[in-house]
């Protein structure tokens, strides 16, 4: 299945998204952008057309692969959906920001003036949003990081947000979440499967999500 990736064109998304709070603050989270990087360049290596949407990467992009960055949730809705029309694969693996500011504040907030609070508002759900831009036949895979219940999380996001496959993994294990650079997973299936995977370097993890998305793909021919 090593070819089944040969020209495919795949979709990754990477790293956080920031929200701005005012002019020079922003909410976002600790994503470091390593596990979407490494299923970019382990696709590439394998001969796919890939397409890597950013946010701000703690890691540097693979030389060779082809990327778009982005700071917001909506930028990266945008790329998303810009990207589907002719994908064949679509990876998110970035933690865009869920929440962004209510109101963004047009000059630096000063300390003087005392404020105890930030009003939020949710952001864009990517998955669920550029649904309707989805190819007929093209495999979404999504991520669920959790810090409880995290395969049930999973499953749950599987239907919600219509997908083939969705890695699960536990923020709160050891080498396993963000900025490490291994990482524990679970897959879970839209067939009802599960496979609990070992430790292992992400690079690796990256390796048996592809695998996977590559035997979908000879499945569907
Ligand atoms: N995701 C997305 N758009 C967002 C947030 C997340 O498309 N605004 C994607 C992520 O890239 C990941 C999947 O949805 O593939 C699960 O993300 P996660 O943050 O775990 O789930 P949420 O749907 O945000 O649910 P919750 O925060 O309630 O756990």
């Amino acid at each position: 299945s090593d070819r089944a990736l040969a020209g495919r064109r795949i979709v990754v998304t990477a790293g956080p998204t920031r929200e701005a709070v005012d002019p020079v603050r922003y909410v976002s989270n600790r994503s470091s952008g390593k596990m979407g990087v490494a299923i970019a360049e382990a696709a590439w290596r394998r001969g796919a057309d890939v397409l890597l949407i950013a946010g701000p990467l703690s890691v540097p992009v693979p030389v060779g692969v082809r990327a778009v960055h982005v700071e917001t949730t909506e930028e990266m809705a945008h790329a998303v959906r810009a990207s589907l029309a002719d994908a064949d694969a679509l990876i998110m693996a970035a933690a865009p920001a869920d929440f962004r500011a209510a109101e963004v504040a047009e000059h630096k907030i000063k300390k003087g003036t005392g404020v105890n609070a930030i009003t939020l508002a949710p952001t864009t759900d990517i998955l669920a949003d550029t649904r309707d831009a989805r190819r007929a036949g093209m495999i979404t895979v999504g991520f669920a990081l959790e810090t409880r219940d995290a395969l049930a999380a999973g499953r749950g996001k599987l239907t919600a947000k219509g997908l083939d496959m969705v890695v699960v993994n536990d923020a709160t294990e050891e080498g396993a979440g963000f900025s490490v650079d291994t990482n524990r997973v679970s897959i879970v299936h839209a067939d009802g499967g599960e496979e609990h995977l070992a430790l292992m370097p992400k690079s690796e993890v990256a390796d048996a999500i592809l695998d996977r998305v590559a035997a979908r793909m000879a499945d569907g021919r």
